[in-house]
């Protein structure tokens, strides 16, 4: 019962965090895109009254015409929206899905012993800590006189984002690694908008109801961390798909394709960012697909030698001895593993035939990104592994 509970849980809490993700993400996209379209307002009397930029659209039957007052407006309008509680949403709703997956279940989605074994109450306090480090760090950072320093302070941001990226996956399992990282951003960019973009949003509409200038530096400083946040968008939206794709997190080098696929998801950003403006440079999209193109050939899976004729084949029924005891506590159709009540991924190995099915996908979770048995709960060792390895391979040539 409690692992049925669970499920939905999660099933809600993730529903409600996409809608409201999509939300929040979904007009901080169009604002970017309207801010790099705007033209020059064609009335003189709008430009007469602080209109800086205007911007015409059609859209779902209607004729839009946005205007944006560039220094405050002469009076502020009965009806002002704010779009705060979209960011806001998405953080509570993710903060509630990392403590249902990640820390409540830590033994099996954040702690692997095969990385380290930490004990619960441990791995939860260096997940909080990594989210609420990271958000005081990255302030400070720009807080600090190298924060008035652009391409320095995008510099520092990736060098730091690299070490936290390695040493999380030195401590956590791959996914959980992940998860924290893109978390962290995604707090990053939660909290910029509640501890500066609005706050400086409050302060210019005080500015404009007493009918004085808004001072400068609070868009100034809004916009460094809006624009921080459009590129943060990318690389936190890859790790929230990632846990999908053990053959990046549960590489060797999981880090380092971490981080190139978060510096692929930024430039590629950038490069719409540059579109929108209408001078769009080749370089950073090309950059992008060069990365990925990086990516997809070092992790491909090698070609291996023919297995060594004097090592004795393993049969089908030696491999699934091993996928019963290590796989079957989860991997069927009424798990007996606390926390399941039903086969996770839709994947069953109850029969040797349907052992045999997969053996594809045993191999390559089992093996070569040893993603499971997930956080290692029922004990596989290595020679259990390098045994469905020979298994895997005299099937795949035609022997066993
Ligand atoms: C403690 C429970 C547990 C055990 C034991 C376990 N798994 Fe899994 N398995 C899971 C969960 C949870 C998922 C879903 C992962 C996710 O959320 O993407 C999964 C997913 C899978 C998938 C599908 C992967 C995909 O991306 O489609 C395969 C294949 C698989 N497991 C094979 C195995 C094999 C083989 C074993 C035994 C060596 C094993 N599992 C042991 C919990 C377990």
């Amino acid at each position: 019962m409690e692992g049925y509970v669970l499920e939905w849980l999660n099933l809600l809490g993730r529903w409600v965090h996409l809608v409201t993700g999509i939300a929040w993400i979904g007009a901080s996209f169009y604002f970017v895109w309207l801010d790099n379209h705007l033209e020059i307002p064609a009335k003189e009397e709008d430009r007469a009254q602080g209109v800086g930029g205007e911007l015409w659209a059609v859209h779902g039957g209607g004729f839009y015409n946005a205007q944006k007052y560039t220094n405050g407006v002469p009076a502020i309008p009965p009806t002002l929206h704010w779009f705060k509680w979209e960011a806001y949403t998405t953080l509570i709703t993710g903060a509630f899905l990392m403590a249902l997956i990640y820390w409540y279940q830590a033994e099996i989605y954040l702690i692997d012993p095969g990385v380290m074994s930490l004990s619960k109450p441990i791995a939860v306090a260096l997940g909080i800590l990594t989210l609420v480090g990271g958000w005081l760090g990255y302030d400070a950072l720009c807080k600090s006189r190298l924060g008035q320093r652009e391409n320095l302070m995008a510099l520092v941001l990736l060098v730091a984002l690299t070490v936290i990226a390695w040493a999380l996956c030195q401590v956590f399992s791959g996914r959980g690694a992940y998860m924290h990282f893109g978390a962290m951003l995604g707090t990053i960019m939660v909290a910029n908008v509640y501890f500066v973009i609005m706050p400086g949003q409050r302060a210019m509409v005080a500015a404009s109801s007493e009918g004085v200038q808004p001072d400068p530096m609070h868009g100034k400083r809004a916009k460094q961390r809006s624009v921080h946040n459009t590129y943060f968008t990318l690389p936190v939206l890859f790790v929230m798909i990632s846990n999908h794709y053990a053959m990046t997190w549960g590489h060797e080098y999981n880090w380092l394709v971490l981080i190139a696929m978060s510096v692929a998801g930024a430039l590629i950003r950038v490069h719409f960012v540059q579109a929108h403006k209408g001078k769009p440079s080749p370089v950073p999209a090309s950059v992008a697909a060069l990365l990925l193109l990086g990516i997809i050939t070092a992790i491909a899976p090698r070609p291996r030698p023919a297995p060594d004729a004097s090592v004795p084949t393993v049969s089908l029924a030696e491999a699934h001895a091993i996928v019963e005891a290590r796989c079957t506590s989860c991997h069927a159709d009424v798990p007996t593993q606390a926390g399941f009540s039903a086969p996770p991924a839709g994947v069953v190995l109850e029969t040797p035939e349907q052992t045999q099915a997969q053996a594809s996908t045993i191999h390559q979770q089992v093996v070569v990104t040893r993603a499971m048995p997930i956080g290692n709960l029922t004990g596989i060792t290595d020679d259990e592994r390098a045994t469905i390895d020979r298994w895997f391979l005299a099937n795949t040539v035609g022997g066993n």
